[in-house]
């Protein structure tokens, strides 16, 4: 798992110092006021309209095949294909980009819908529906037992980032004398994020002037969860009353919810409880939220045909 930030040395002192000329993931974080730090994914698609965002995707694209640890000679090249989750309704133009961007980095590609490689993965296959809440969006499907049509499937950008967004200003808003940065915020949100009854205060340190200070963000941190929860239980209830009547009772008990903000604590509960004014239902978290995508794409994968991969043009 590597964090989508990547940073160049921003000077002559910052060269000198890190003596790297490109970090990536939590080691960019760490050294950012040395860095031209860019996150260049939003809202689950690459950013638009700037060469150093695009740069810093083809830099975590290498990033993480050289991870793989695959030891490359001119005369015996290792083929690479790469299964790459998009958000359920990823616009043409961005799947474009994406493809782009692969582009010198794999031979070939499968582009696969982030809640269908989820499902794929746990051979729920059948009357589900999969809800993949992650950094940038939260990504809805229903299966069918097919390959699920534009119609099975939604995307809100309701997910982690967004209640980082509203964690900060919330805490601005209360405590405008508190010194904090989106990462603590996303660090605090981490360990303590919930919906419902708090089971405990959350205290967390940030500097007042300087001087560090105990600081209570138990309903600013609730809110900020409970703010995904409307979007998200409307979009599914809209969703299963899609689905045939007579399936609609078996697809509402087997929501299954992935992606790291599926670890926000008591968010099954509020789901079933959404669930209950039309005829009840059960939510449960995959065993491995954060993996349960990228081993799904491993599942695809394994089972695809050599005619299910499209092969890019200028092949690594
Ligand atoms: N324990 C946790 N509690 C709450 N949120 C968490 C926890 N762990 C991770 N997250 C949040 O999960 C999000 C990352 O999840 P994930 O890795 O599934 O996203 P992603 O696949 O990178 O994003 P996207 O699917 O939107 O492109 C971040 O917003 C992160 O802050
Ligand atoms: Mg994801």
């Amino acid at each position: 798992m590597v964090d989508s930030y990547v940073g160049w040395p921003l000077d002559m002192v910052a060269r000198k110092l890190t003596k790297k000329t490109v970090f990536i993931g939590h080691e960019a974080l760490e050294n950012r006021s040395m860095l031209d730090l860019r996150r260049p994914l939003e809202r689950g698609v690459i950013k638009e309209g700037s060469d150093k965002d695009e740069q810093a995707v083809r830099e975590l694209l290498r990033h993480l095949i050289s991870l793989i640890g695959i030891h490359q000679n001119r005369k015996d090249r290792t083929k690479i294909r790469a299964v790459v989750g998009v958000p359920a309704e990823a616009f043409r133009v961005s799947k474009q980009r994406l493809r782009g961007a692969m582009d010198g980095i794999a031979d070939s590609v499968m582009l696969v819908s982030e809640p269908f490689a989820v499902a794929y993965g746990l051979e729920a296959l059948l009357h589900s529906v999969i809800i993949d809440i992650g950094a940038g969006t939260a990504d809805f499907c229903v299966m069918r037992g097919r390959y699920p049509t534009e119609q099975d499937q939604r995307t809100l950008p309701s997910a982690g980032d967004a209640i980082d967004e509203q964690l900060a200003k919330l805490i601005r808003e209360r405590h405008p004398e508190v010194q904090f940065s989106i990462h603590m915020i996303r660090d605090w949100k981490e360990k303590w994020a919930f919906v419902g009854k708090p089971k405990r205060r959350v205290m967390v340190t940030a500097p007042v002037k300087g001087k560090a200070s105990d600081l209570d963000i138990t309903d600013e941190l609730r809110s900020a969860c409970e703010s995904i929860l409307p979007p998200i239980c409307e979009t599914l209830l809209d969703l299963v009353a899609h689905v045939e009547p007579e399936f609609q009772d078996k697809v509402r008990h087997k929501v299954i919810l992935a992606g790291g903000s599926a670890l926000i604590s008591g968010l099954t509960d509020a789901i079933e409880k959404a669930l209950l004014d039309v005829g009840g239902g059960r939510a449960t978290v995959v065993k491995d939220p954060v993996f349960a995508g990228s081993d799904g794409g491993l599942a695809i994968a394994r089972d695809a045909s050599n005619s299910d991969w499209e092969r890019l043009s200028a092949a690594a």
